[in-house]
């Protein structure tokens, strides 16, 4: 195996200090997320002396800005989202080789441009370096700034090196199973699989990472991971946050698109998938494939496996929050879902017969994402007459993974005294306790993996694609229906109704996080 394709899982993260000569160009310099995530992660990856000694930072957009006054904005970005306060050594070493390029994203001289200002810089360094794109814009823009790639030369310098052209590509990918098909397409008419980084911030977040070490590192867990102990799994992804100015996005794309399809399915794979024969990132990826692929198609419509909603007026943290439908930018009559959960069964002969529930929603109770392994109930008859049997809790392993990460494992205990009464305890392992709370953010993490040629951490095309073709019949349904079957649910509640209707077929629950 290619020293590449190993994962930093068994090297350390040794390699991650061995990045070659890099630019990284941010297409969408100016946006949102540059300011909030980009160039804090390039200040903290500067910080913690894991970019390469010659590394280059090129803003491109259509505004036209001065190279200092982009290294301004960046500095600006840095002060107000950073983790870590702004270092004037960290992003001193930054700015010295930070500059802006202005063009459309249509515009095959403005690549052209681009080129040549990467050759100079190669030229003036007096040696090759890798060209990393970071696609950072609104996914209107993706294909044109692909072609135009692949037009100008760009896409693909120095192929067959290891320093070949990279491309990181945010989400959405696709806003259906066609859009994200055509997407590949056009992604793979100029680059090859192994030159692009589908971005799931999901991914990068420490606790998604454990998922696999803990699975997989201790032998407890997998001998009962499967359909002989365990009796459901809930995933959920809950904000406290509303639409606030993302309405227009928003309104275009809905829980379903914007978390369910990527992030929560993501974390279904990551808990489902088969044992990898190896960690590197093509073993990792063709297991989550195969496994999203044996997801049973969803039974649309009423009585189905999907429920949708939007929150009303509510209460969050002693606060009045308006309603969906009166919040900036959203139509008094939209369709869009700020809430989706779903009921998932896969047919393999693991999972059979055990419901995979997933859930997100905005202006929820509070910010919680989990996934909680509900293991089935322990026969109580041996404890019954001391309490009823029904007091036995079911064992549940949940990884919290964010806020306050870590991991719990709800157990029966003896209540001392003279009787033996039980009470479900929780035992639980926290990351901030034991290793400290300032971790790096996902986008550290995965901008210094696209840079070392680490693909582990992105999706493939063909996962991006066994996603959709899950979701886009239930897209297109609820399309077909307008606003018929949309329930409500309070900002600052767990849900509607119509979510723990999903799991009364099974007579379940959803589990407060
Ligand atoms: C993004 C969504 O992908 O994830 C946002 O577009 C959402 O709507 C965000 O708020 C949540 O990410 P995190 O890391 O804050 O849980």
């Amino acid at each position: 195996m290619a020293e590449s394709q190993r994962h930093p899982f068994l090297h350390g993260l040794s390699k991650h200090r061995g990045a070659p000569p890099t630019v990284v160009v941010i297409f969408g310099a100016s946006g949102d997320l540059t300011a909030r995530k980009l160039i804090p992660a390039v200040h903290n990856l500067s910080h913690d002396s894991l970019l390469p000694a010659d590394f280059y930072l090129v803003g491109y957009g259509r505004k036209a800005l001065l190279d200092d006054e982009f290294r301004g904005m960046a500095a600006e970005a840095i002060r107000e989202f950073s983790r870590r306060e702004l270092n004037p050594e960290a992003w001193g070493r930054v700015a010295a080789h930070t500059s802006y390029v202005a063009g459309g994203y249509d515009e095959r001289p403005a690549f052209e441009k681009l080129a040549a200002h990467i050759d100079a810089i190669e030229q003036k360094l007096g040696r090759e370096v890798q060209r990393l794109f970071y696609i950072s814009t609104p996914p209107s823009v993706f294909a044109p700034i692909i072609i135009n790639l692949g037009a100008s030369g760009l896409a693909g310098k120095h192929l067959g090196t290891p320093l070949h052209s990279k491309v990181i590509i945010e989400k959405p990918f696709g806003k259906d199973l066609a859009s994200a098909r055509e997407l590949n397409r056009t992604i793979r008419s100029v680059f090859a699989e192994n030159q692009v980084y589908r971005i799931d911030h999901y991914l990068g977040k420490e606790t998604v990472q454990d998922l696999l070490v803990q699975r997989f590192a201790n032998a407890i867990f997998e001998p009962l991971w499967n359909r002989n102990f365990i009796d459901s799994v809930q995933i959920t992804v809950a904000e406290e946050v509303g639409v606030g100015m993302r309405g227009g996005y928003y309104e275009q794309s809905g829980c379903l698109r914007d978390m369910i399809q990527n992030h929560t399915m993501q974390l279904l794979a990551l808990t489902a998938m088969e044992p990898p024969g190896s960690l590197d990132a093509e073993s990792i990826r063709d297991e989550k494939v195969k496994v999203l692929n044996a997801i049973q198609p969803l039974t649309i419509g009423p009585a189905g496996d999907v429920a949708r909603a939007q929150y009303a007026m509510g209460m969050i943290g002693g606060k009045a929050a308006v309603g969906y439908l009166d919040e900036a930018g959203i139509a008094v009559d939209s369709n869009t879902e700020t809430y989706a959960a779903l009921r998932l069964s896969i047919n393999n002969w693991r999972w059979q017969g055990v419901p995979f529930y997933l859930r997100s929603g905005k202006r929820m109770a509070r910010r919680a994402s989990e996934i909680a392994i509900n293991f089935r109930r322990p026969p109580g008859t041996l404890f019954a007459g001391q309490t009823t049997r029904f007091d036995l809790a079911a064992n549940t392993l949940s990884f919290q993974i964010q806020p306050d990460e870590g991991l719990s494992l709800i157990l029966n205990t003896k209540v001392p005294g003279l009787e033996t009464r039980t009470q479900p305890v929780k035992m639980s392992f926290r990351y901030a306790t034991t290793f400290g709370s300032n971790t790096a953010e996902a986008y550290e993490r995965l901008v210094l993996d696209a840079m070392v040629g680490d693909g582990t951490l992105f999706i493939r095309g063909d996962e991006a694609e066994a996603s959709w073709k899950l979701c886009t019949p239930v897209l297109d349904y609820w399309r077909s229906v307008g606003r018929s079957g949309m329930d409500a649910y309070s900002a600052g509640s767990w849900g509607p109704p119509s979510a723990d209707v999903l799991l009364a077929k099974h007579h379940h629950g959803w589990r407060q996080p």
